[in-house]
């Protein structure tokens, strides 16, 4: 798959399942953090007219995804089913949206590859669990905690909340990791002898220069990075600083290296890629990042920018062969089944059966033999583009009538 720069307006759930595998080197994503809210941008900024929602509901997510991943991830299923004991349905179903994606990131990533996820206290707690249960408890690198000047809240009877959370995973023991790109100055003291922290107007070189010194890899906890002042603003709601942007590019790519931002927004991720001669895919369901992403490179550049692609279709892998129901497909499922349906369990000949794609390709079910199975024409019928528990539920109320029915004879 060769790569252009591209920005695509669509769920990214369609695009990332159609990006081959092991392509992409770094991925940040900043998705909505559950906090029942709807964004909107201020009249008159560059985002004027963007929103996006940030509240779920279980219709909003696959009912049927859940259970195709019971034979890979059983702990996973186990751990999201007990969410809507401990917290809600709603967290229940924001948590199974992210994994359906997270998965997906995961599958996109190189070997080498390492994946930023941005969130707050909201979800950072079940999002760590489903980051472990994906990559692996080894491969977890880093909990960032981005603390930031300003209070979200004026909270009078707690303590004002002013941090997010970063998690880092690499997809493997090897990564990269280019400390000498992310060098801060020492903070006051003398750590080496006397240095001292960046005076006002002094460059990080000049800096160097005078000290002798390259300075230290940041810690884990960033208190260096504002949050997005009136210069960099665009106005987008949850716009992130290109300074954070910066820092993670630079530790965990090289130039020439592909950076893909799920969420994009405003398209911070990309603009700082293209900044840092990596190469970039932005996603955003939300049309607005385009013209955004234009208006912030052209700004920087004082050209019209126009190195990139638009899209609003979906990729379609190329390192895989779709399969497509065929004869062959149909009898390995009915050996598979025993010859029964799928729904009513019923025992037929081949040829009453139908093959149906048990998450809808509606929802994001592809074509592949994992995603067929075998219903009657009837339970075909019932569960049309529906998630099985659908079917489930309108079979077991046949059986009751049924079972009224012959209590009465
Ligand atoms: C917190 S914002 C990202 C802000 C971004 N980091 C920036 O600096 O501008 C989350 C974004 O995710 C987008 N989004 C929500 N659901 C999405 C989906 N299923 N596919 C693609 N984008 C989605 C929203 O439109 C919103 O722009
Ligand atoms: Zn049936």
């Amino acid at each position: 798959m060769a790569i252009t720069n591209t920005l695509y307006t669509n769920d990214n759930l369609f695009v990332l399942t159609g990006l081959n595998s092991e392509l992409v080197d770094l991925i940040y994503l900043d998705p909505p953090f559950n906090s029942k809210r709807i964004y909107s941008a201020p009249v008159g900024s560059k985002a004027a007219g963007s929103s996006f929602k940030d509240m779920w509901t279980w219709q909003d997510v696959n009912e049927a995804y859940l259970e195709s991943l019971i034979d890979k991830y059983p702990a996973l299923v186990r751990f999201i089913m007990q969410i809507q004991q401990v917290h809600s349905k709603g967290m229940m179903a924001y948590i199974t949206y992210m994994t359906q994606r997270l998965i997906e990131m995961h599958r996109v990533l190189k070997p080498t590859g390492s994946l930023y996820l941005h969130c707050d206290p909201t979800a950072s707690h079940y999002l760590k669990v489903v980051l472990d249960a994906i990559f692996g408890k080894e491969n977890f690198r880093n909990e960032i905690v981005w603390c930031y000047s300003t209070a979200t809240t004026p909270y009078i009877k707690q303590f004002p909340r002013n941090t997010d959370i970063i998690y880092w995973y690499s997809k493997s023991k090897i990564w990269t990791f280019n400390k000498d790109k992310i060098r801060v100055p020492y903070k006051g003291g003398a750590p080496h002898g006397g240095t001292k922290w960046l005076k006002e107007g002094e460059t990080l070189e000049e800096w160097r220069e005078q000290q002798g010194n390259l300075g230290k890899i940041p810690f884990s906890w960033w208190a260096d990075i504002y949050k997005v002042g009136k210069h960099e603003s665009t106005g987008y709601p949850t716009q992130k600083p290109l300074a954070l942007l910066n820092r993670i590019i630079l530790a965990s790519s090289n130039p020439g290296d592909l950076v893909l931002d799920p969420f994009a927004g405003c398209a911070t991720t990309c603009v700082s890629a293209q900044h840092l001669s990596r190469k970039w895919i932005g996603i955003d369901i939300e049309a607005q990042a385009t013209k955004i992403l234009m208006d912030r490179l052209t700004e920087a550049s004082g050209e019209m920018f126009k190195d990139f692609v638009h899209r609003t279709d979906a990729p379609i892998r190329t390192d895989v062969v779709m399969e497509a129901p065929s004869l062959s497909i149909k009898e390995r499922l009915y050996q598979a089944q025993a010859g029964r349906c799928n729904g009513c369990t019923t025992q037929f000949d081949i040829q009453h059966f139908e093959i149906d794609h048990i998450i809808p390709r509606a929802k994001g079910g592809g074509d592949y033999y994992e995603n067929y199975q075998l219903l009657c024409g009837h339970c075909n019928r019932t569960k049309g583009d529906r998630p099985m528990e659908y079917l489930r539920q309108k079979i077991k109320a046949r059986e009751a009538v049924l079972a009224q029915l012959s209590f009465g004879e």
